[in-house]
């Protein structure tokens, strides 16, 4: 995929650097695009997952591209891919939130989320090349600083690409989805388990007539 059809790009390629100092010849930088391979952009993302926690399901390449249409619309998400121009693999990925304040004289800040090089290609720079990249677009993009939350065994690649340690981060889950969508799972769950119902997952409205029918 190349930087020629930029209106499926989640941003404007003209925003990322003219020039890499240590780029691979061959790598390319790209932003994120609709027509990307969702699976395989995945696969990538999976290695972020620690062993206990999971990126959650698969979206199809039909839903990956609604999800991607809604990051476009926001206008706050920026996606940067390293993609091998031989094999056509995304080899690593990185992402930037721009963040509008209204103290510091309206300032923006950047929060980088979501750095990760493909395991076969590690120790090769390509890391230090992704955080420079979402640096520049945050400059490009008016931020006064960049700031990013990290495991502990990262502190030392962070600090390589010139980042300090400051304060501590603070984590709350929240339960995911509407209460609709969540009991129309379970409601899947329980009826294939027990009633042999046929493939196909309820709507809300279904769920809750089926729940009613099965009360009386
Ligand atoms: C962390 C990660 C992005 C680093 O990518 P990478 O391409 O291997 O890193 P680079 O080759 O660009 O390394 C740049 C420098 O940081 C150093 N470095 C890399 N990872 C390091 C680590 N975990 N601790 C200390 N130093 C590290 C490298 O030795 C290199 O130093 P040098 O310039 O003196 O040679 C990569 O290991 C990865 O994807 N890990 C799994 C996902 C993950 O943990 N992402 C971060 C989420 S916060």
């Amino acid at each position: 995929m190349t930087t020629n059809g930029a209106t499926n790009f989640l941003f404007d390629p003209a925003l990322l650097p003219s020039t890499y100092k240590k780029l691979p010849k061959h790598i390319t930088m790209r932003p994120l695009s609709r027509d990307e391979n969702f699976a395989k952009y995945m696969d990538l993302l999976d290695q972020l997952a620690q062993p206990e926690t999971s990126n959650g399901p698969r979206p199809s390449q039909a839903e990956a591209q609604a999800h991607f249409d809604d990051m476009k619309r926001g206008g706050v998400t920026y996606v940067v891919i390293a993609e091998d121009k031989g094999t056509g693999d995304v080899v690593a990925t990185g992402t930037v939130l721009i963040e509008q304040k209204f103290i510091r004289n309206a300032a923006k800040a950047a929060h980088i989320e979501d750095i990760v090089v493909s395991s076969t290609q590690r120790g090769s720079g390509l890391g230090l090349i992704v955080i420079d990249t979402l640096n520049h677009l945050a400059r490009e993009l008016g931020c006064y600083k960049t700031i990013l939350d990290c495991a502990e065994k990262n502190v030392g690649f962070y600090e390589k690409c010139g980042f300090t340690r400051s304060g501590v981060e603070m984590k709350k889950y929240h339960r995911k989805g509407n209460l609709r969508q969540s009991l129309s799972a379970v409601m899947k769950y329980v009826m294939d388990a027990g009633g042999g119902i046929s493939d196909y997952m309820y709507t809300g409205q279904e769920t809750e007539s089926v729940y009613r029918r099965h009360r009386q």
